[in-house]
């Protein structure tokens, strides 16, 4: 039995985890943490009984530690690397959000330990550091996304030089056919296909989920051809092209308890109730997707063009930080591809080759981004 620890183990990543661990009897849950939703964590731990824990709130660290005695209850960013450095933790699921995630993906690789890996902030900051320490360490990035998941089962047994292109799908999100001039946030919410996190929900209605996912497979593959395909039935999860014309793609259903089973149990399959018929799908439908109303695709292939520079790390603070104004209704949706634009124009820099410089970098730039939505993007 392996120990498995489940970092934000209260988000929708995090709870599918756990659905799929409790339908098997291979992991051992030894962690779990959040930022503040004690709630659902306490019902975690009553059910998987961890001897660890972590919440990013003091004050609400201090709530557990009152309500579960009997285990250890650590806090904020040095508890997350305390926790995936400890010697009984074989296996870490990073389900955190945001560059937050970060130290704890870089952490799990200097330890050693395995790592499926959702957060895919970390490596659209950091994707070169982090693959180095993986590969210095023997350790391989296991995706969790459902369109990394796929390309990884696609490349199976397959050489680098067969390969001609990744093709990651794209459902388009709600504005795929929709003016998004005056989109609420409600509106931005209502993904047509996947139930998500809200940061990714709208990431996905902008489309910054798909340049993040660009950069992300630039890192996992260690692949530049990359090309996005707009598919809005989100049944093919995405596929790659071969050599001699050849595509193999991954079919399934769109429930992420599918790539996270792959992730935990490869190159094992396990049974779960997720299927879908071809026959009832009936129809895939594909098209290019559009740049012009979409620039965050832009953005991205910029930053694998000029990857020696900081670009994915702006693109993920400015994202951040524009996406949690957006939904606190301080920015219009169309002010979020402006602030990306602008972040991009004015912060350009080179990425430092170490961890604590990257990690000072994301605060330096998160206080300028900070600047310049209260400048000119927040309304009263
Ligand atoms: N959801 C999907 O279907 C999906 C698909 C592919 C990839 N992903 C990726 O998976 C990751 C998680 O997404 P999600 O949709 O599961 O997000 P989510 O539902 O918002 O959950 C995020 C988790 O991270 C915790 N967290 C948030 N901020 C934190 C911080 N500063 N420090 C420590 N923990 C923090 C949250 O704790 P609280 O609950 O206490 O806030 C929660 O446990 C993201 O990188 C996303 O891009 C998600």
């Amino acid at each position: 039995m392996q120990n498995l620890l489940v970092l934000g183990s209260t988000g929708s990543i995090g709870r599918n985890t756990l659905d799929i661990v409790s339908r098997t009897k291979e992991f051992n849950v030894v962690g779990l943490s959040c930022k503040s939703n004690i709630d659902e964590l306490s019902r975690q731990i009553e059910k998987f009984k961890p001897k660890y824990v972590c919440v990013e709130d003091s004050n609400l660290a201090a709530v557990v530690r009152e309500r579960f005695k009997d285990i250890t209850v650590f806090e904020k960013e040095e508890g997350l690397i305390e926790l995936v450095s400890l010697e009984s933790v074989d296996f870490v699921v990073n389900a955190i959000v945001g560059s937050a995630g970060l130290s704890p993906t870089y952490y799990t690789l200097k330890n050693s330990k395995k790592l499926a890996l959702a957060n895919k902030e970390s490596l659209v900051v950091a994707g070169r550091l982090l693959k180095k320490i993986a590969n210095d360490n023997g350790i391989e990035i296991v995706p969790i996304d459902s369109e990394h998941s796929a390309i990884y089962q696609c490349l199976e047994g397959k050489k680098k030089e067969e390969i001609e292109k990744l093709i990651l799908t794209a459902s388009g999100g709600p504005f795929l056919d929709k003016d998004f001039t005056s989109a609420t946030v409600e509106d931005a919410l209502s993904h047509p296909n996947w139930d998500m996190g809200k940061k990714i929900t709208i990431d996905s209605a902008t489309m910054m989920n798909k340049g993040f996912e660009i950069i992300e497979a630039r890192w996992l593959f260690d692949i530049k051809s990359i090309e996005v395909v707009i598919h809005p039935e989100s049944i093919i999860h995405s596929a790659v092209e071969f050599v001699d014309g050849s595509i193999i793609a991954q079919i399934a259903d769109h429930d992420m308890r599918i790539p996270i089973a792959y992730a935990l149990f490869k190159p094992k399959r396990v049974s779960l109730p997720f299927k879908i018929s071809l026959s009832d799908v009936g129809k895939l439908t594909f098209r290019k997707p559009e740049f012009g109303r979409f620039p965050t695709l832009e953005f991205a292939f910029e930053a694998l063009r000029k990857e020696e520079k900081n670009l994915g790390l702006i693109l993920n603070v400015a994202d951040e930080i524009a996406v949690e104004s957006f939904l606190k209704e301080k920015i219009k949706f169309v002010d979020i591809f402006r602030i990306l634009e602008i972040s991009l124009e004015k912060f350009e820099d080179n990425l430092p080759s170490e961890i604590d410089g990257i990690k000072e970098m994301l605060r330096d730039i998160k206080v300028k981004v900070l600047e310049l939505l209260k400048d000119r993007f927040w309304r009263s």
